[in-house]
């Protein structure tokens, strides 16, 4: 896709065009794209390429993300318009807040994080379900200069005393609890767990009760959300926007790394600003004013992009969706919404959409309700199988858009940008790389490889605006990360294959990384909780293809010697130990015990081939393995489990 200087021009405002002007003069480009942005002070240049790990966008600018999501659209005239429409079929509740209510909200408790002790560069770690309040808390964040870090509430207590023990936070924003169809889970006593195990002592918990479980509160040290902020609004406490550098940080998501350590994503404030101003009409096809749903959760990057800051920094109203795509009531949920408040676009994952399919094959749910605003679905989070695209092309009629991301890149890799003229759908592709992105697959030496040839997808540096600047405290981790696998590229640990068209396939990831309902989580983290067991010698977890969560894990553990406990009661401890450890969102349900895990001579577990294995794959021995027996006894243990091939 690269421009070469003896090229046609590709007419003005294609794809082809845009793409090729963002990789040909990026000063141009992104200083163009930037005028989307409210700057204190804007920039003179986009790019200083001398500074941080590979350079930094908008080294020169100031501005605050608040003041571009909130208040200047407060005050620009959309005053009463609907800023977060709630949704709440798990409470029944529904609210309404336009962004002057918005406004208001998050200047009163941007005022008692103040009070709080919270100042420019200060980190906040919110564990909070979907409700407003939580996107409250991280404009407040942005509004005061300081850093959110949002953490998913499926994770288990020890996962979040990581998160804020690494992040330092001065604050922890949280509530009583979040709902799930199936209980009311308690944040709070997994909050506490949380700060006694944490190195780091927050000053303050501000917490938010909910009726369905409220909390204790320590004296001293927790605040109770509503009385805090109703005394702060009584006495008219606010506090305005503080301008940041535009590398400042806006926040820290921490996503699975290849250890059980999570890396501390961090987001700049300009760059992201920008790249997520540009996506909402270029690739979303969105106008201000209009309804974006995004069904994700904000613990996660897709929810911190899509439910907060780019629709509020384009000026559209956002869905706050606290429900599921099925069960809360039905197959019908995601359209239910999609009408009740005219969405333009919906935006969701794969694994929901499968979800839908399971329960309304025929798309029975769709005819139910008036689409009629509703232009197109758009997809991420995992591979979009072709299957489930086909069926949500016919149940819809309209274009179903796959586009692949990760965490450290905080918008799209790759996607069909339909706002410049939708490009031919190819079923299983995530189409082609946005702006800024110059992508290339590389064989093992570093080499790009001919079209259609599959390999390691690499982004020739820089970055574009959005992406990650290094990770939290810890740049030597980034560069290792993803900077020395190639030199002069950022290595996406994911595989893949660019067709003669430009259209890029991602096939799956290099690492130990597996994706579960859409949800990235590290199999050698999961290691680590299985290996802490008495019982446990040694031990491998690896993703098994699932139907409707794409991958599923499954841990094989080898017994110490001499334990003669029952396997099926060490098993069932070992599931346990995952979901306290790690949470229910690791969705680990298969511990199998065998004799001896299959390794090469060296000693490396072989991990690819159990995985053919289990998901019935046609395999063949590895030359290097010790004992190509062990192979059998590993398909004859999952058979025992019905899974694998016959
Ligand atoms: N707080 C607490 N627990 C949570 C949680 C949260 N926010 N989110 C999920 N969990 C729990 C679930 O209740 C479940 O617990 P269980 O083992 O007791 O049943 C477990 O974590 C696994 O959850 P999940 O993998 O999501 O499975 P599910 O069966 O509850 O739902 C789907 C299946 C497909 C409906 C659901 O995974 C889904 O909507 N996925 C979309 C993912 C997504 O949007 N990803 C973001 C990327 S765009
Ligand atoms: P996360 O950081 O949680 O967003 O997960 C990022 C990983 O999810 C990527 O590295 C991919 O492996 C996978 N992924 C996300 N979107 C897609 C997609 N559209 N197609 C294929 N894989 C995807």
């Amino acid at each position: 896709m690269d421009a070469t200087p003896d090229a046609p021009n590709p007419p003005p405002g294609t794809y082809a065009e845009v793409h090729a002007a963002s990789l040909r003069d990026p000063e141009a480009f992104w200083l163009d794209a930037a005028r989307a942005i409210d700057w204190a002070r804007p920039p003179t240049r986009a790019f200083d390429g001398s500074a941080g790990a590979y350079g930094r966008w908008f080294p020169d600018a100031t501005l605050n993300a608040c003041h571009n999501a909130v208040d200047r659209h407060a005050e620009g005239g959309r005053g009463d318009q609907a800023a977060i429409l709630y949704d709440s079929p798990v409470t029944g509740t529904k609210r309404r807040i336009t962004y002057a209510a918005l406004r208001d909200a998050v200047a009163v408790l941007a005022g008692v994080l103040h009070d709080l002790g919270v100042g420019r560069g200060d980190r906040v770690v919110i564990y909070m379900p979907m409700v407003p309040e939580a996107l409250f808390g991280m404009l407040a964040c942005a509004r005061l200069g300081a850093v959110h870090s949002v953490v998913f509430g499926g994770f288990a207590a020890n996962e979040l005393a990581i998160r804020i023990a690494d992040a330092a936070p001065k604050v922890v924003l949280a509530a009583s609890c979040g709902i799930e169809p199936s209980r009311v889970v308690a944040y709070k006593p997994l909050l506490d767990a949380a700060l006694a195990a944490s190195v780091h002592k927050p000053g303050a918990c501000l917490i938010l009760q909910r009726p369905q479980a409220t909390a204790d509160l320590v004296p001293g040290r927790d605040h109770d959300w509503a009385e805090t902020v109703a005394r702060a609004a009584a006495e008219g406490r606010r506090a305005d926007c503080v301008n940041v550098a535009a590398t400042d940080p806006l926040y820290i998501l921490y996503t699975s790394g290849t250890t059980g350590k999570p890396k501390g994503v961090v987001r700049d404030t300009g760059g992201y600003c920008v790249a997520l101003a540009w996506s909402m009409p270029n690739l979303y096809d969105v106008a201000p004013g209009e309804t974006y749903f995004c069904a994700s959760d904000i613990g996660w990057v897709v929810g911190h992009s899509y439910i907060v800051y780019a629709p509020l920094l384009h000026g559209c109203t956002t869905v706050l969706y606290e429900g599921k795509p099925v069960g809360t009531p039905d197959a019908g949920a995601l359209w239910r919404v999609v009408s009740d408040y005219g969405a333009a676009c919906l935006f969701t994952a794969p694994t929901a959409l499968r979800a839908v399919k399971k329960e309304d094959p025929r798309a029975e749910r769709v005819g139910a309700y008036d689409l009629s605003a509703f232009r197109s679905l758009f997809l991420a989070g995992e591979r979009a199988d072709p299957d489930s695209v086909a069926w949500a092309e016919r149940a819809l009629d309209r274009p179903v858009i796959d586009h692949w991301w990760q965490t450290e890149t905080g918008w799209a890799i790759a996607g069909n940008p339909v706002g410049l003229g939708r490009l031919p759908v190819k079923h299983g592709s995530a189409c082609v790389p946005m702006p800024g992105y110059d992508l290339a697959v590389l064989d093992e030496a570093g080499k790009p490889v001919p079209a259609g040839t599959m390999g390691t997808i690499a982004l020739r540096l820089p970055l574009p605006p959005g992406c990650l600047p290094t990770l939290w405290g810890s740049e030597e981790r980034f560069r290792s990360s993803y900077l020395t696998t190639y030199p002069g590229w950022y290595d996406t640990s994911d595989a893949g294959i660019v067709d003669a068209d430009g259209y890029v396939t991602v096939l799956g990831r290099t690492d130990d990384i597996i994706n579960v309902a859409g949800h990235r989580l590290s199999t050698g983290g999961m290691e680590a909780v299985l290996a802490s067991h008495p019982d446990v010698a040694e031990c491998a977890v690896i993703g098994i293809r699932d139907a409707l969560k794409g991958e599923q894990p499954c841990g094989f553990v080898v017994l110490k010697s001499g334990v003669e406990r029952p396997t099926d009661v060490i098993e069932d401890e070992l599931v346990a130990l995952v979901r306290e450890q790690i949470g229910p969102v690791a969705a680990f349900k298969l511990a199998l015990t065998v004799q001896r895990l299959p390794k090469t001579r060296s000693g490396k577990i072989l991990r690819g081939t159990m995985k053919r294995i289990a998901d019935g794959e046609p395999w063949t021995t590895p030359p290097t393995i010790d004992d190509a027996g062990v192979l059998d006894e590993i398909g004859a243990s999952l058979k025992g489990r019905g899974i694998g091939a016959g």
